[in-house]
């Protein structure tokens, strides 16, 4: 990760290879920071602005040259984009535009900015620190590479300068925050950007309890025996045809006082690949059901930046860790399985394997007393079908912690849309032999899938998130997004742990 720093002083006055400073939409006399530039550039802020060639246009950015008249070598103007529109959110989108374009230039190894919206923006100042900060750190995530050259474009280190010494303290809290919750969310996306022979359950649970011992979570693993001892049919029939041990993941965060606290617990669906098994997948694209282990990537991220945030309550992670595979040995169309509640299921599709798995995991933690699970995962085509990549969908049996999901959608970005849990969606999965089967066709497909997992939680309040179509961007999605694996659900979850009463 990019090194961000605080420091106290004036901007124009940082040595660095470039002085970053901003404008709203409109503005053609700058203030502040960027006006003392301006001045100090003999009007050539101004001058640009005048020219029309920069508006302050959200996501645009402009390089100037100091010639000598500042200690800096460039300056960097980066629009706000229009004042009525300017919250944190485009706060992060400025400080990740900010990476993307320096990052591009050949001779910026380190920038010097001050905190975006805190002046005239008129945000917390802490808060708008912690986004200036989160942007930046997120668009510099470089995927792991398996090329024998470096990356190009290397991430450049960031200081952040506040000139009024009574604001670093929470300048200082905001950086410190956005560190954490990038840690969590860089993770997360190697998780999933990690190869499928790679990354496969064993070694996916090596990596969260070194992550465990890193900071401070407690750790534990369920393996194929254990599972089985459990009664957990559902989970073993999916794992049944992969070479690779299936794994439950759990990390637990309970900080002095908070240990017999109800635990909200996160689940995550961790298929590590996902061909569909027996009814196998269309080749085309399978590649990318690399992805679908992406609910646990970021239950796992969200649950490394609870810990390192020491959020104060009582968190468990699950990560639902299984391969799914086609082989002599793999589960088939038309078996019947019995999972962890006793509840039986007809398999329809092999390749609805996500709700299989959830359904033995969320039956498990009904155990630790839960005061609420919410549970993520790349579980439908259908969600992409009906949200795009905008918004996961999000299914729940409880009103309060609906409420308290779509605030922390609505405060992060990482948005939410309530869809609809109609006892009637049933009918559509009511088997003639088993209780329930495991897909009730293309109709109404996205809200079959949740109710089929309902089914198997056991009273407590719930909540589904459907992630399909938000864990992994084809191109460039933002500027602190960066195409491959997104990390989303890890800032949403954080929210969620520290609004949860
Ligand atoms: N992992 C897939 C869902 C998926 C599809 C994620 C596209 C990302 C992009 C899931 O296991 C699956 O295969 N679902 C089936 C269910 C069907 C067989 C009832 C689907 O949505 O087609
Ligand atoms: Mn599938
Ligand atoms: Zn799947």
């Amino acid at each position: 990760m990019i090194q961000v720093t605080v420091t106290q002083g004036n901007l124009a006055q940082q040595a660095t290879d470039c002085v970053v400073v901003n404008l709203f939409e409109g503005v053609t006399t700058p203030g502040g920071a960027t006006g003392a530039v301006d001045q100090a550039l003999g009007g050539a802020i101004s001058t640009l602005v005048a020219s029309g060639d920069f508006t302050g246009k959200i996501g645009t950015t402009a390089v100037l040259y100091a010639n000598g008249n500042l200690p800096a070598k460039r300056v960097l103007v980066v629009g706000l984009g229009k004042r009525e529109k300017f919250d944190l959110k485009v706060v992060r989108k400025v400080g990740a535009t900010v990476q993307q374009a320096l990052r591009k230039l050949q001779g910026v190894n380190a920038y010097a900015t001050i905190v975006h919206g805190a002046g005239i923006g008129g945000l917390d100042v802490q808060a708008a620190a912690q986004a200036t900060a989160e942007g930046a750190l997120l668009a510099a995530y470089q995927a792991p590479n398996y090329k024998r050259e470096k990356h190009e474009g290397t991430p450049i280190s960031c200081t952040i300068v506040e000139f009024d010494s009574s604001k670093i303290g929470a300048v200082e809290a905001g950086v410190a925050r956005a560190q954490a919750i990038a840690a969590g969310v860089h993770h997360a996306r190697d998780y999933v950007n990690e190869p499928p022979n790679v990354l496969y359950p064993v070694e996916y649970a090596r990596r969260a309890q070194a992550m465990a011992a890193e900071v401070g979570l407690k750790y534990w693993v369920l393996n194929e025996a254990e599972m089985s001892e459990l009664g957990m049919g559902l989970l073993l029939a999916v794992s049944q045809g992969s070479a690779q041990e299936a794994q439950m993941i759990f990390l637990e965060h309970a900080p002095a006082g908070t240990e017999n606290q109800p635990p909200l617990i996160l689940v995550g669906k961790g298929i590590t690949f996902d061909t569909g098994g027996i009814s196998i997948k269309p080749s085309a694209d399978m590649w990318q059901m690399k992805d679908d282990m992406g609910g646990s990537a970021a239950v796992i991220g969200a649950m490394e930046a609870i810990a390192r945030l020491n959020v104060p309550r009582r968190v468990i992670g699950v990560g639902v860790c299984v391969e799914n595979m086609p082989d002599g040995r793999a589960f088939r169309p038309g078996d019947i399985i019995t999972g962890i509640t006793g509840k039986t299921a007809e398999i329809i599709s092999t390749d609805a394997e996500g709700r299989l798995v959830l359904a033995d995991a969320l039956g498990y933690v009904a155990r630790f007393n839960p005061a609420a699970v919410v549970d993520l995962a790349t579980l439908t085509g259908a969600i992409v079908i009906a949200l795009g990549s905008q918004a996961a969908g999000l299914f729940s049996n409880n009103d309060a912690l609906q409420n308290a999901l779509l605030a922390a959608a609505d405060q992060t970005g990482e948005r939410l849309w309530p869809m609809p849990m109609y006892d009637e969606y049933l009918d559509d999965i009511k088997s003639d032999m088993a209780e329930l089967k495991n897909s009730g066709g293309r109709f109404g497909g996205v809200a079959t899938s949740a109710k089929f997992i309902e089914h198997f939680t056991e009273g407590y309040p719930w909540a589904h998130l459907d992630i399909a179509a938000m864990v992994w961007a084809g191109s460039d999605k933002d500027p602190a997004t960066p195409k491959g694996a997104t990390g989303y659900g890890v800032r949403l979850l954080v929210a969620l742990a520290e609004s949860f009463h």
